[in-house]
């Protein structure tokens, strides 16, 4: 186990890619943005895709139990958490799951808040709808101390519920900085969302790699507050790298929120990558033991990065991530404006992702991608460095 054992490839190699990550930039650019990991796949996975294309099994997704029972058992293995199947649901992606259930639990011009900085797209699926997005941004900004910084402002939910929100969008882990919310203020949500009737979407899908030291608490766990009004969105897309075979699940655990699933389009099935669900059966099932070698690279690289930022660029500030492969940094001492990534690409030749997308307290920082190697980390923050 370990880093040895993924044998991640040279960039030449990665070069040769077809996905986002690798078509996005020119070859002189070093590519750390797009949420895909540059590790070989599991070869649990690889190998039931490749008897799939040696079968040209490549029609429809069949309606079977695989998937709901591979999710299940995953659950209750990595988080002792008990899911009934009945509440899973399978959809082609988290961002349809989230777009098609918020379509069914708000009306045009309502009101569903989200958390800033937080991953881009929970912006568009809300406008998607034709709701309002409002803020209530994540509290305690990172100071000095890399160990801290980040949570749930409560106080700031409760004052937006309280004006009348019908959703709230919660993401956890939360991209961009990999933070884990803890037990207590999901169960505060959760009674904030029963005392306002608000429905909670939980995208929990980089569940999966949270790293040691932190836990991971599914929000449906905490309280029957938070299974009356959550719904759960998870995959094996992030924890497993399987973005573009398309296939995710919507999970329930109490009659209120399920009559909103049950009422998807039957077809929902149909338009899940067949592909989608044999790789991400074959990941919950059989992917254990890879799963641990991506979580100690990445433990390693984290470690690695937080070196890196200390040797080489040390006024910039961020939170050491718990969960998954992007750090969300700090650039504002360092004068590089508004949009640090575009400095950053022009004179560094490094894509990161910029900050201001995530919402305006991210004006001034942006996200790195570190499911990579250590050597691509070094060169990345070594490029960085030479550009200030
Ligand atoms: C928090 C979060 N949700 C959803 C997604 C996208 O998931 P999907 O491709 O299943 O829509 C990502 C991808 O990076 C993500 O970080």
């Amino acid at each position: 186990m370990g880093m040895d054992s993924l044998s991640i490839d040279p960039l030449a190699r990665l070069r040769k890619r077809r996905s986002a990550k690798w078509r996005t930039f020119p070859d002189d650019v070093l590519p750390l943005p797009v949420a895909e990991m540059d590790f070989p796949l599991a070869e649990p996975v690889a190998k039931v895709l490749r008897e799939a294309i040696d079968r040209s099994d490549t029609g429809y997704a069949a309606p079977t139990r695989d998937l709901a029972d591979a999710v299940a058992n995953y659950a209750r293995r990595a988080w002792d958490w008990s899911i009934d199947t009945d509440g899973i649901r399978t959809v082609a992606d988290v961002g349809i799951g989230m777009v098609e259930v918020l379509r069914r639990v708000v009306a045009a011009g309502d009101r569903v808040v989200i958390s800033p900085p937080v991953y881009e797209p929970f912006s568009w699926w809300i406008r998607e709808v034709g709701a309002h997005v409002v803020e209530a941004p994540l509290a305690d900004a990172p100071s000095s101390d890399a160990s801290e910084g980040w949570r749930l402002d409560l106080d700031a939910l409760e004052s937006e519920f309280s004006e009348g929100a019908a959703a709230y969008l919660l993401c956890n882990p939360h991209n961009p900085m990999g933070l884990v919310h803890r037990r207590e203020e999901l169960t505060a949500l959760a009674e904030l969302a029963d005392r306002y009737g608000v429905h909670v979407l939980a995208d929990e899908i980089h569940a999966p790699l949270v790293l040691p030291g932190a836990e991971f608490v599914p929000f449906l766990s905490v309280s029957q507050e938070a299974r009356r009004w959550g719904f759960s969105f998870l995959s094996a897309s992030k924890g497993w790298n399987l973005a573009g075979l398309k296939a995710a699940t919507v999970i329930t655990a109490d009659p209120a929120p399920k009559r909103y699933v049950d009422r998807l389009s039957p077809h929902s099935l149909y338009r899940t990558g067949h592909l989608g669900v044999l790789a991400t059966v074959a990941a919950f099932n059989d992917g254990d033991p890879w799963l641990a070698d991506v979580v100690d690279t990445l433990d390693h690289n984290r470690r690695h990065l937080d070196a890196l930022l200390t040797e080489l660029l040390p006024a910039v500030r961020y939170r050491h991530p718990d969960a998954g492969f992007l750090a969300w940094l700090d650039f504002r001492a360092l004068g590089w404006g508004d949009d640090p990534s575009a400095h950053i690409l022009d004179t560094a030749r490094v894509a990161l992702n910029a900050g201001h997308r995530y919402g305006t307290s991210g004006i001034g920082w942006a996200r790195l991608n570190f499911g990579c190697s250590p050597q691509t980390l070094t060169e990345a923050l070594t490029r960085i460095a030479a550009a200030s």
